[in-house]
């Protein structure tokens, strides 16, 4: 038997690090577990210190980082470079690349193919992708090569159109049914967890009760295993209406343009910098520059 030590894989994390079964655990003692999106270094330091147990580089950043105007345009390559600068950063959060649209629906090898670069070149612990019907297939293909992977059905913004908008899902018995049953078949795909999204909150409760794997909610009420919310909208950092499952935590937004104003404000009278934020240099050396100056004329 070979005693080389095994190089760490998806299924190994890195001490600290929470593991998958740990979410598994904290359902089953009833404890909430949190998660927030992050996509870049110093929010995933952030998220890490407040105790956080996931963060999400969520394909949300092509509208609150990106200035698109939904999710259906970034590309795995985006996705990637801004998942490497919070696995730079966080160290206990398991942290989850979300695979954007067009990077897993083509067919299960492009679906693995795409989780294993979010894994080796972004950091990824694990992924999420959205949907089911079909993406039960890609959920269990990636799985099934032994890479973490949420599920993420009601309210999934990559289909928007297709479901008329960014609007609240499974508000008639047939819709709850029919997410109820892509929950399930999600979990026997194998994903890990399964966000429920802009869920009538008695359809999440019933979906988490049914699941062995958590649920984390947005906009799905308080009965489910978790509750996950975007960087912007919990700070207060993104122009514009915030949908109504929204807590905002901070007003970031208006501290920061407070502060630029005062910035802009004391550039132009003068009151910025002072002495303190310069540099010295020695008496006699800035004598001789001077005189080297005078020399040249
Ligand atoms: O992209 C994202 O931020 C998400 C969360 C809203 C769950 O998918």
């Amino acid at each position: 038997m070979s005693t080389r030590p095994r190089t760490p894989g998806p299924s190994a994390p890195a001490p600290g690090k929470i593991a998958l079964p740990e979410l598994r655990e904290m359902k089953r003692r009833g404890d909430p577990i949190t998660m927030v999106t992050a996509y870049d270094a110093p929010a995933a330091r952030l998220a890490d210190e407040a105790g956080v147990e996931l963060v999400l580089v969520g394909d949300s950043a092509a509208m609150v980082m990106l200035g698109h105007e939904s999710t259906v345009t970034v590309t795995l390559d985006e996705m990637i470079f801004l998942t490497r600068s919070v696995t730079r950063a966080a160290r206990r959060p398991l942290i989850i690349g979300d695979l954007p649209f067009g990077s897993y629906e083509i067919s299960d090898e492009q679906a693995v193919g795409s989780a294993i670069r979010m894994l080796k070149e972004g950091g990824a612990d694990c992924v999420k992708l959205e949907g089911a019907g079909r993406m039960v297939a890609r959920a269990r293909a990636i799985a099934e090569s032994n890479i973490g992977v949420m599920g993420h059905v009601g309210l999934t913004p990559q289909s928007a159109t297709k479901l008329g908008g960014f609007r609240a899902q499974g508000r008639t018995a047939d819709a709850a049914i029919a997410l109820y049953d892509d929950a399930l078949a999600l979990q026997e795909a194998g994903c890990f967890a399964i966000v429920l999204e802009a869920v009538p909150a008695p359809v999440a409760s019933r979906i988490t009760e049914a699941l062995e794997v958590p649920t984390i909610g947005i906009g799905a009420g308080g009965g489910s295993d978790g509750q996950v919310l975007v960087w912007h909208d919990l700070l207060g950092l993104y122009a514009g209406p915030a949908p109504r499952f929204v807590k905002q935590y901070a007003a970031i937004a208006d501290e920061i343009a407070d502060a630029l104003g005062a910035y802009v404000a004391d550039v132009r009278s003068g009151a910025f910098p002072e002495e303190k934020h310069g540099y010295s240099i020695p008496e006699d050396e800035l004598e001789a520059f001077v005189a080297a100056l005078a020399d040249r004329g």
